[in-house]
């Protein structure tokens, strides 16, 4: 069965351990990095403290993939933001993303304080591009730190 679990004492170790292949070592952190980060969130002046959560996608027992959310809810423009979404060399191209990416977005539908959500990859980030874009993901045309700007619409 699939499912995404949170990040937790038992289980960072083994989440930490799963990586991306060496070409794309360059379009996403570390999952060690992401869980430090989570625990402090970031501030972003004039837009207030983002909050992120980290997860675990896992196929029964076996961990597969990683993902990290994010909410502002006093934020203007998007008040969720997608800042990772990974998944083992060893699994990718078997449907864990689309799982992962499936799963984010009814969290975020079914809070009615976010009305949209954001995120942005590399431009030359095939993959991803093409997954954000069957999830309903339009670019804005706006780059950040290199990467594309794309959103989504809620209600
Ligand atoms: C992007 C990523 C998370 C996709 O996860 P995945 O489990 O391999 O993807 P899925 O099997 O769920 O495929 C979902 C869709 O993604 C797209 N996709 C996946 N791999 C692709 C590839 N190599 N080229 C083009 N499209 C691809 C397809 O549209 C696919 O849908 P389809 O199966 O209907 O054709 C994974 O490739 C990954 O971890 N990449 C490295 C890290 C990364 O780039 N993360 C995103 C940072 S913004």
């Amino acid at each position: 069965m699939l499912e995404v679990r949170p990040v937790t004492i038992n289980n960072w170790k083994e989440l930490a351990a799963l990586k991306v292949r060496e070409d794309q070592k360059h379009f996403v952190a570390t999952n060690l990095y992401s869980i430090a980060e989570s625990q402090f969130g970031e501030y972003i002046p004039g837009e207030g403290r983002w909050d992120m959560m980290p997860f675990g996608i896992y196929d029964g027992e076996k961990p597969v993939g990683f993902l990290m959310i994010s909410y502002n809810y006093a934020a203007a423009r998007f008040q969720g933001f997608i800042l990772r979404l990974m998944v083992d060399e060893k699994f990718q191209g078997k449907g864990y993303g689309k799982f992962g990416m499936n799963w984010m977005l009814e969290r975020y539908r079914s809070d009615g304080r976010v009305k949209a959500i954001a995120l942005s990859y590399d431009p030359n980030n095939a993959a991803a591009r093409t997954l954000y874009a069957k999830f309903g993901f339009h670019e804005t045309g706006e780059m950040v730190d290199g990467e594309a700007l794309a959103l989504l619409s809620l209600r």
